[in-house]
């Protein structure tokens, strides 16, 4: 067996990344990874790394013969401490493209302190490595330039929001991760309790109510970068589990809460990106948000609009315009200008992906040079139908209108996606890198797709002040207190007002359907809170992840997240979820009734 090297009394005077000119002349001892080793005919060049980059170590039989006799041991990843004098390099090999470019250590002295087996890919950043490789060897991944840069992009910016809240009163209070399952929209993860057989904890979805208790209690201002956890199907911009940067405030209003949450944005763009938002944020209505986009989260620098067509088409003869108005639905249409490059191949492209997204299809038009009309529709419309169309949407030659007919959320969303796409497709994104935005005045309540009344968010969100009399007789009509934080089409986060009067929370929950002995049954615990002397109080949430991962820039929240979970909602490198001994199923009360699938192992995927 190879013998390793201690490290003895060796330590480091400097980072690797961190050499240059003016160090030259000094001694210095660096340790770090074998980035990549070339042997120049008796000369050994190794790139040694850490977290703060790469900088040259020479081995020179001349120098040393004792540690250039070792370095041909060396290969990529050893772990290594070497010690040396900095030179400048020959004009001629001076490397402009690295920050230590001017440099290198010329080694007298070595110390393979670890071995490594070889990396499982190359560790470049533009190396093409498949994501369940990068997960399954999340170590060599980590080891990344550009995921060492995205992590310390996170941490500047988890500090920054801590100083914000710090610096405006607001105290760090942890909250629990054994709780009870509460409504939040989300399926609950459950975790069995040994002393309480048959009973189970849920972990959080998020802090919501235990934070409204710390207002209750008298803390007045309260933040905590908060773990939270849902059981949903994975998306490239959600996670079973994440963190928010969550606080709380008592005595505020709509206002005086957007107010923090702009100044603590725009703190974090200036001090991790150097970027000075544009304030004050635009605000827009929720109404007017799908209205115009067919999303609460638009992504405002796409500078396509919908338009709303439906009384114009109501009694048109093409019936699938006209028979979705009679059945309630609506009529709307995205009309995109100076688009001769989309091929007729192409639109039916758009059509097929429309259908993919839960279209029956989508008509179009497109308004050739002379202005006529082509189209599979046209010929349905009357001259006035034509007209009305044409004025709504100022139709000029070489536009293309798409159309939607069908339930208002399903025009709505597919328009969204067709917006999307389009605009990035045909470059239609204005170059404005950063547009933060606020949408307000939500409903508090919706329907279900069996049209049973929910609420929109959760069940807390206090309506409007100027909608409270209106609860029980127009609960579809009523608008809440909820607003989102929305940048680039991500929602970033949301917050709201909350009821913190036990009577209109009670009002709310019989809205839902809970009769106040079911509402006292299941909501006890806060309606009991709220009853003990609640000021009026309201807060917000921060997405971490998906703020991180726009300020950082990456395909999927797992860029940003130093141990995610994959699509398939598994974390490969500690092979979890993974089964447990039958006793401490036991333990626990439990019998499997499903035998655990070995296909769904981590281990073997
Ligand atoms: P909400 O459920 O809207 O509000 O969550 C707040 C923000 O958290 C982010 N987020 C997620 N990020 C990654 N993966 C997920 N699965 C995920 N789910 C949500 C989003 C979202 O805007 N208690 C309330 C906040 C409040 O009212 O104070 C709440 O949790 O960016
Ligand atoms: P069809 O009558 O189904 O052949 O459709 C005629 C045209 O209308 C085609 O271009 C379809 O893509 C389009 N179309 C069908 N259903 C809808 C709908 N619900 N909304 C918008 N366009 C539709």
């Amino acid at each position: 067996m190879k013998q390793l090297d201690l490290l003895g009394n060796l330590r480091r005077t400097h980072y690797c990344g961190e050499l240059r000119a003016e160090h030259v002349g000094q001694r210095v001892v660096v340790c770090g990874w074998v980035h990549r080793r070339r042997d120049h005919g008796g000369v050994v060049f190794v790139d040694l790394r850490d977290r703060t980059g790469l900088g040259q170590v020479v081995f020179k039989p001349d120098a040393s013969p004792e540690a250039h006799a070792r370095a041909d041991v060396i290969r990529s990843e050893y772990v290594l401490v070497v010690c040396g004098v900095l030179e400048r390099r020959a004009d001629d090999a001076i490397n402009p493209n690295l920050p230590t470019g001017e440099v290198e250590l010329i080694a007298d002295e070595l110390r393979i302190v670890n071995f490594a087996t070889p990396p499982p890919f190359p560790l470049e950043d533009d190396a093409p490595v498949e994501e369940s490789t990068r997960m399954r060897y999340r170590a060599h991944d980590l080891r990344r330039a550009v995921m060492q840069r995205r992590l310390e992009l996170r941490h500047r910016l988890h500090q920054s929001l801590r100083a914000a809240c710090v610096e405006d009163g607001f105290l760090e209070i942890e909250t629990p991760i054994l709780t009870r399952a509460t409504p939040e929209g989300a399926r609950d993860f459950l975790v069995p309790s040994r002393l309480h057989p048959g009973s189970f904890f849920a972990l959080p979805q998020s802090p919501q109510i235990i934070k409204q208790l710390l207002m209750v209690a008298g803390y007045d201002r309260y933040f905590q970068i908060a773990r939270c956890f849902r059981d949903e199907d994975l998306r490239a911009d959600r996670q079973l589990e994440f963190s928010q940067l969550d606080l709380e405030m008592s005595f505020v209003g709509v206002e005086d809460v957007l107010e923090v949450l702009e100044e603590i944005t725009a703190r974090a763009f200036r001090e991790v990106l150097d970027v000075e938002l544009a304030r004050p944020f635009p605000r827009l209505s929720y109404d007017e948000s799908m209205a115009r986009y067919g999303t609460d989260r638009p992504d405002t620098r796409i500078e396509l609009e919908i338009v709303d067509l439906t009384d114009a088409v109501a009694d048109c003869e093409f019936k699938v315009f006209s028979g979705a108005v009679k059945s309630g639905g609506l009529v709307r249409a995205l009309p995109v200008p100076k688009a001769d490059e989309v091929s007729r191949g192409e639109l039916d492209r758009l059509v097929a992906l429309a259908q993919e997204w839960g279209a029956k299809g989508l008509a179009w038009i497109r308004v050739a040079d002379d202005g006529s009309w082509q189209s599979p529709i046209a010929k349905f419309l009357s001259d006035d139908e034509r007209e009305a169309i044409a004025s709504r949407a100022n139709l000029e030659p070489g536009h293309l209108i798409f159309f939607m007919a069908d339930r208002e959320s399903v025009v709505c969303d597919v328009l969204a996606r067709l917006r999307s796409e389009l605009g990035h497709r045909l470059g239609r994104v204005a170059d404005r890198p950063w547009e933060p935005l606020f949408v307000l005045d939500f409903p508090v309540f919706t329907q279900d797709d069996d049209g049973k009344i929910t609420y929109m968010h959760m069940p807390f969100v206090a309506p409007r002040e100027e909608d409270i009399g209106r609860i029980r007789s127009h609960p579809l009509e009523i608008r809440s207190t909820h607003y989102d934080l929305v940048m680039n089409g991500i929602e970033l986060g949301s917050g709201s007002l909350r009821n913190h009067r036990s009577d209109l929370q009670l009002e709310i929950f019989e809205v839902l359907g809970y009769a106040e002995a079911s509402a006292r049954e299941r909501f006890g615990f806060l309606l009991d809170a709220l009853d003990s002397g609640a000021p009026p109080h309201g807060g917000f949430a921060f997405g971490l992840d998906r703020l991180a991962l726009l300020m950082a820039g990456g395909e999927s929240l797992r860029d940003v997240i130093a141990f995610p979970k994959t699509q398939r909602a598994q974390d490969l490198f500690m092979q979890a979820p993974g089964q447990v001994d039958p006793d401490q199923l036991r333990d626990l009360g439990l019998r499997l009734r499903r035998k655990p699938d070995p296909a769904q192992d981590p281990g073997d995927s």
